[in-house]
């Protein structure tokens, strides 16, 4: 078994997730990097390590929960230890509730909620082993506050502040802390398309400044997953320029 903390970022192929995966990467820890694609993934990887960082590649559709159980597992027994698990990758389907059909539902509900309920339960038997565990899920403020065209999202995002609270409370004697991480507006292909019109009402909403970036998420998941880090539990923090506040 590795002295080196051995983490897990799903979505890692870019957006938050990479940012992510990068600074955990800088930080020392040993990065397994997912998504469901190989080539960036590969490319993520090798800039890892050219910048003398340790991490790896694996590929998984997360919406698939055996493949995700398997994953987690996996990676706990290759390494010997499993300390941060980042649930990072998430969909949308945007549609107003009246035109909202049932896939469209589904597939936000399985792959942002019931993937990241997979996932925390592979994870929870080898970070009690260790005695440690991190567990960062990438909630949203729209699970906060709602958006309008959202619910599916919404109601997913939301429903992982729960999840991770109910973590927190049954895992953190064992030195295991939960927690979500809850970006408003960032830079991703996730809001590249967003109408300037609605990119300018975001703005005038955000307290600091302009949208945030994926490295503005990275930098507090950096904190919630560090050593120092173990009486933060079962809090969302939003890391979105002021925009909610609450
Ligand atoms: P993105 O769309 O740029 O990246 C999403 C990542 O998740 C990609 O790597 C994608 O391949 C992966 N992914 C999606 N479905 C997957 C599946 N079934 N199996 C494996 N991997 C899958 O999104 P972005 O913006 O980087 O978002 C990352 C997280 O942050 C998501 O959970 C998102 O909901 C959340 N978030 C993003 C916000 C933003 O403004 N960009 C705001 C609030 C939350």
């Amino acid at each position: 078994m590795t002295d080196q903390r051995v983490a897990i970022v799903t979505g890692a192929s870019r957006g938050i997730g990479r940012a992510i995966a990068a600074r955990l990467a800088a930080d020392g820890r040993h990065v397994v990097c997912v998504a469901r694609s190989e080539g960036p993934l590969n490319e993520l990887v090798s800039e890892i390590q050219s910048s003398g960082g340790s991490a790896s590649a694996k590929t998984c559709d997360i919406s698939d929960f055996g493949a995700v159980a398997a994953l987690v597992e996996g990676v706990a027994e290759e390494h010997g230890r499993l300390d941060i698990l980042v649930n990072n990758a998430g969909i949308t389907r945007d549609n107003l509730i009246l035109r909202m059909d049932d896939d469209e539902w589904d597939a936000v509900i399985d792959t942002n909620l019931k993937s990241v309920f997979v996932a925390c339960r592979a994870a929870a038997r080898p970070m009690m082993r260790g005695k440690f565990g991190r567990i960062v899920n990438i909630a949203s403020t729209s699970g906060i506050v709602g958006n309008a065209g959202q619910s599916n999202y919404a109601a997913a995002k939301s429903g992982l502040t729960g999840l991770t609270k109910s973590i927190a409370r049954e895992l953190g004697k064992k030195n295991i802390t939960a927690n979500c991480v809850a970006p408003g507006f960032i830079e991703t292909d996730m809001t590249k398309d967003l109408p300037a019109g609605v990119i300018e009402h975001i703005k005038g909403v955000i307290s600091t400044r302009d949208l945030g970036k994926p490295e503005d998420i990275a930098e507090c998941v950096a904190y919630v997953t560090s050593d120092g880090a173990g009486y933060l539990t079962g809090q969302t923090i939003a890391v979105d320029g002021g925009m909610t506040m609450c």
